[in-house]
């Protein structure tokens, strides 16, 4: 992933391209390269780093072709190269792929293509399609790209140009956003509106499935069996800024919404239901280490640190190792016992954060074995750790954060799959949490559909300058990361208890201007939580509840419910979160303040 931009036209292309990536540069991006046609011959420039590197490169070169793709690319498969940065070719030097998303057979597809003498130059699961392409191109692009897709697994939005079949740009997607858009001038296609909505307002974004063949003025979309679709054309009323929003109003809003979606991208290909297993091929080339494993040690700041105490629930719950935590900050400066029999487990969203990344290099001097939650790919954390899990959740705008947030904990919940199947945990038990997994993005998508519930009791409670947050055991530390949601983003002061401590303390907090949110789904703590509630009540506070859908007996004594679905209690957190994600954000834009740029706050935290 990152940013797909083409153009097909009477125009020179190469600056409508690169105008398209700075357009998209705000998604976030480690490299990027161009294919324009130059009088039928395809010149390809790529190049590590900002977008100036390659404008610098392409400039010298002053092409004028009217035909061409960009790419900005956000590492998955490979480190941060220019070899890895599309577009990629084929072995002719004829087809040239743009591509976002993950190929989650291409390890298979591209042994069959080497048998067949196929070179490959990349680490990338991209460059198989072009040599698929390749592979059945006869001189008809449109048709080689339907048939190569047919035996594509995965999520793909993607860009093909040909030099032997010049005159059509070809674009295909299934879950990876991808738009085209038709002028007099000539034709667009990108991952994103925004890169292409000053050029025309008029655009046909892609379902899943689908393939559209561009040519100058006009365009066709069918299906990989190439059956013509109709397809219809939306006029979008957006300014740019909005439009790199997808429309929504702030990057955060959009990626609470995007969560079904980053959810379904760290499960997508690592979920094996018949085995009641998941398959990590970052955690292979460790696989047998961690079988002798007696401890796990979680290490992480902020957010990510409440990732990490709700996997400790997780892993002591069913693998049945051992599991202690630490906040980076802390664990660098302390004397840590670095076992062989345990395993280090860093997570970070950026990969950049200063304490965990010097955690990590502390215990990789005393020998420990150290793993990785990791979102942004080729990062410090990613390529210092020896083994690891990525997210693939995509570029976090926003600084607080969300998406990233929740495929940690899913990541974690497969994580403790992988190393119970090692040990004790059945069949079946592996089984049904596998198929609850599954289950998460329709029901993370049920929970948002809350929305506008969850905006007016922000509204109801905008005006309190106090709240508690209060859970127990896998729903603690979404008390904690609830309140911390609510403090940097609306600057309400807010205190995230384990309920059960609350009493030796906090409690005397309590009046009629200090609400409490409560966290009690119908899990095994559900009773405690329910007294916890009444001790509240007793003392004249009111309760906002997060309470599973059925439940009745809540919604007579909290003042406020929202209901989640329910799911396995080791689940529950990646649903609970989501309506503290919406309230502190809801508070936030109530207040008037910035909920993307809070305050006092970096997105990577680089420094001490
Ligand atoms: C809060 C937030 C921070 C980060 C923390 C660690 O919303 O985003 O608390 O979680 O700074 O950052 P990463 O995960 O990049 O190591």
């Amino acid at each position: 992933m990152c940013g797909i931009i083409g153009y097909i036209g009477n125009k020179s292309a190469t600056p409508l391209i690169l105008d398209g990536l700075r357009k998209q540069s705000y998604r976030g991006y480690d490299s990027s390269g161009i294919i324009v046609f130059e009088k039928e011959k395809p010149e390809l420039v790529r190049a590590v780093g900002k977008l100036e590197v390659l404008e610098e490169k392409v400039q010298k070169s002053d092409f004028k072709g009217t035909v061409g793709l960009g790419h900005s690319r956000w590492a998955t498969h490979g480190e941060v190269t220019e070899a890895n940065a599309h577009p990629h070719a084929d072995c002719n030097n004829n087809i040239f792929v743009v591509h976002n998303g993950i190929i989650e057979n291409f390890m298979s597809l591209k042994r069959q293509l080497e048998e067949k003498g196929h070179v490959f130059h990349s680490e990338t699961d991209t460059e198989v399609l072009p040599h698929l392409i390749e592979h059945f191109f006869k001189g008809d692009l449109p048709k080689a790209v339907r048939q190569a897709l047919l035996l594509v697994k995965g999520s793909y939005g993607m860009a093909v140009v040909a030099r032997d079949d010049p005159g059509k740009i070809v674009a295909a997607r299934v879950s990876s956003p991808l738009v085209i858009s038709v002028n007099d001038s000539g034709g667009f296609v990108a991952s994103d509106p925004s890169a292409i909505v000053s050029h025309s307002n008029k655009m046909v974004f892609l379902d899943d499935g689908e393939v559209a063949v561009l040519e100058s003025g006009t365009f066709t979309v069918t299906d990989l069996h190439n059956i013509k679709k109709e397809k219809e054309i939306t006029e979008l009323e957006w300014s740019a800024e909005e439009a790199q929003k997808g429309g929504h109003e702030t990057f955060m809003l959009k990626e609470i919404l995007e969560q079904p979606e980053s959810i379904r991208n760290v499960i997508r290909g690592r979920l094996l239901p018949k085995e009641g297993a998941v398959k990590l091929g970052g955690l292979e080339e460790v696989e047998e280490k961690l079988r002798g494993m007696k401890r796990i040690h979680i290490i992480a700041c902020g957010t990510a640190f409440f990732s990490a105490m709700t996997g400790k629930y997780m892993i002591e719950e069913y693998a049945g190792l051992s599991c202690e935590v630490d906040i980076a900050s802390e664990f660098r400066y302390r004397k840590p016992i670095v076992s062989p029999d345990t395993a280090f487990l860093f997570i970070s969203q950026s990969g950049e954060t200063a304490d965990t990344l010097a955690a990590l290099r502390e215990v990789k001097r005393k020998g420990g074995l150290t793993l990785g939650i990791v979102n942004t790919v080729g990062s410090s954390v990613a390529r210092e750790i020896t083994a690891g899990i990525y997210n693939h959740a995509g570029p976090e705008i926003g600084v607080a954060s969300t998406k990233a947030f929740t495929s940690q904990l899913v990541a974690l919940a497969m994580l403790t799959v992988f190393l119970a199947r090692q040990r004790s945990m059945s069949l079946v038990l592996g089984k049904r949490i596998v198929e609850e997994i599954a289950r998460l993005p329709d029901l993370v998508k049920q929970v948002l559909g809350q929305k506008e519930v969850i905006a007016q009791l922000a509204q109801k409670y905008a005006s309190f300058s106090n709240m508690l947050y209060i859970g127990r055991k896998y729903n603690y530390p979404i008390a904690l990361e609830g309140a911390l949601k609510l403090k940097e983003i609306s600057y309400v002061h807010a205190e995230g208890y384990g309920a059960g401590e609350m009493k030796h303390g906090s409690i005397a907090l309590i009046d009629e201007n200090f609400p409490t949110l409560a966290i009690c789904p119908s899990d095994s703590v559900y009773e405690k939580m329910i007294s916890n509630i009444q001790e509240i009540k007793a003392r004249g506070g009111s309760i906002i509840a997060i309470a599973s859908v059925g439940d009745k007996e809540i919604a007579n004594l909290a003042d406020d419910v929202i209901y989640i679905p329910k799911t396995i209690e080791m689940l529950t957190p990646i649903l609970s979160v989501l309506p503290l994600q919406l309230f502190a954000y809801e508070i936030g834009v109530k207040r008037g303040y910035d909920v993307d740029k809070p305050r006092n706050l970096a997105k990577s935290v680089t420094v001490e």
